[in-house]
């Protein structure tokens, strides 16, 4: 049967003509062997080893997420603020913020259309990937409206939550109601892994899976409490996935929680490092932001390809965490002046989009050495590929296809592919004046 991606007939070989698609493509099998890489499995499904990590805001929505489960991955939805590309719903809230005394009511109506655009582009995920891979929806722990999107991301029928920025151990409790789904948080380090399951398993729940990212080369939020532990050799790879296989085999679970490495993997050899340290999956991020099917504009898309690591900068969010983005003019410019945004913070009586997307906010409620703008509002503008305002998260390392955007289809089929360099040289987008 064609479809917007190829033909179906590819992903029924799998599991016979009259049965459903198949979760992997069979196209994809001889590279996979001929490479020596394994297939993750999760809720039974056979699939790529590669997940497509949640960005937010709107970078990850059904465009990509869809695009990759259709390929045999797994796909992620960011549950971030997904009204921002449902112009009806932006229409509906537009001007909200200006009202006086009506935050409440403001805030509600944000969250609404928030929760409506979410179940919209779940639908719209699932159309995409016609049968194929998994659809997971990432929410970060620390927004404030955390419960709600993990409840009606469920309530929409998304195959997987994957919860970050933050310890999710309320999450069992949430998705009672769904024992089919998968749930998965994303830890940095063995003492982690040791204690979320320790407290799941007292709710009698176990994660399906644990995304181990690392913070010394993973974009966006970073799991690590200060930038100066970013380089802690606890984090690495090579320590962490061991440390916690040990334990969950000393917990009697060996082979019950597939662990999935993310940050700076970019190569075929990368991935078959990480499933040698016994990774059972990797989680990458930047190199599918840069995608030709990702939701960003395609401005957003060229800033990250085009960015090098020593244009790279880490400092700490309005969420108390540290981040990795690329030094765009407005990350300078705010970084110059933060010392004297912190020395002035206070709390405010609200914040300033009523939207209170945090629920713990520098910025609103003053809070010594944590992030002194929203993050909301810069986010967007990245979106846009507004390069004036924009907060371009981005992971560190040359990507596959250096300053090129390509389909999904084509960086799977790289990071299938054994032998094949990483181009070096690419040409810059940021004027070199803003980034001195
Ligand atoms: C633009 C961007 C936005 C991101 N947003 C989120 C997010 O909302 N939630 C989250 O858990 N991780 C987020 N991440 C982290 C990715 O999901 C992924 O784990 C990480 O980028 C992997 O590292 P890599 O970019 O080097 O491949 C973001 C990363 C990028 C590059």
């Amino acid at each position: 049967m064609p479809t917007a991606f190829g033909s179906l007939s590819d992903a029924t070989a799998l599991s016979g003509p009259a049965a459903a698609p198949a979760a992997l493509p069979a196209h994809w099998l001889p590279a996979l062997a001929t490479n020596g890489l394994q297939t993750l499995t999760l809720a039974g499904r056979r699939l790529l080893p590669i997940v497509q990590g949640g960005m937010g805001v709107g970078v990850s929505a059904h465009g990509l997420a869809g695009a990759v489960a259709a390929q045999g991955g797994v796909g992620t939805l960011s549950s971030v603020d997904l009204r921002r590309h449902h112009p009806d719903l932006m229409d509906r809230t537009q001007g909200l913020a200006g009202r006086v005394g009506c935050d409440a009511d403001t805030k509600l109506q944000i969250d609404g259309a928030n929760l409506e655009a979410l179940e919209r582009e779940v639908k719209a995920a699932r159309q995409v990937a016609g049968g194929c891979g998994l659809i997971a929806m990432n929410v970060m722990r620390a927004v404030s409206d955390y419960a709600a999107y993990v409840r009606r991301s469920l309530e929409a029928g998304v195959d997987m939550v994957v919860v970050g920025a933050g310890l999710p151990l309320d999450l069992p409790d949430l998705a009672a109601d769904h024992p089919k789904a998968l749930l998965v948080p994303i830890l940095s380090d063995a003492r982690g892994v040791a204690l979320i399951v320790k407290k799941w398993e007292r709710k009698k729940r176990l994660p399906d899976a644990i995304v181990i990212e690392h913070p010394r080369l993973a974009g966006g939020h970073l799991g690590a409490a200060r930038i100066a532990d970013l380089n802690d050799p606890r984090f690495d790879f090579e320590r962490v996935i061991p440390e916690s296989l040990d334990f969950l085999r000393k917990a009697g679970l060996e082979g019950r929680i597939p662990l999935i490495a993310a940050g700076g993997i970019r190569t075929c050899e990368d991935i078959g490092h990480l499933q040698a340290l016994g990774a059972a999956g990797v989680q990458l991020g930047t190199p599918f932001a840069v995608t030709a099917e990702c939701d960003a504009s395609d401005a957003f898309k060229r800033v990250l390809a085009e960015a090098r690591d020593e244009d790279l900068v880490e400092f700490t969010s309005v969420a108390g965490l540290p981040a990795r983005a690329v030094g765009t003019p407005w990350l300078r410019a705010y970084l110059k002046i933060e010392p004297k945004l912190q020395a002035v913070a206070h709390a405010k009586t609200r914040c300033t989009k009523a939207f209170d997307c945090l629920a713990q906010c520098g910025l609103r409620d003053g809070t010594l050495g944590w992030g002194q703008f929203c993050i909301d509002n810069q986010l967007a503008a990245a979106l846009r590929g507004d390069l004036k305002k924009g907060l371009y998260f981005r992971g560190v390392g040359a990507l596959p296809f250096g300053s090129q955007i390509r389909s999904v289809r084509e960086l799977i089929e790289r990071l299938l592919t054994r032998g094949l360099d990483l181009p070096q040289a690419w040409s810059r987008v940021l004027p070199e004046a803003a980034l001195a």
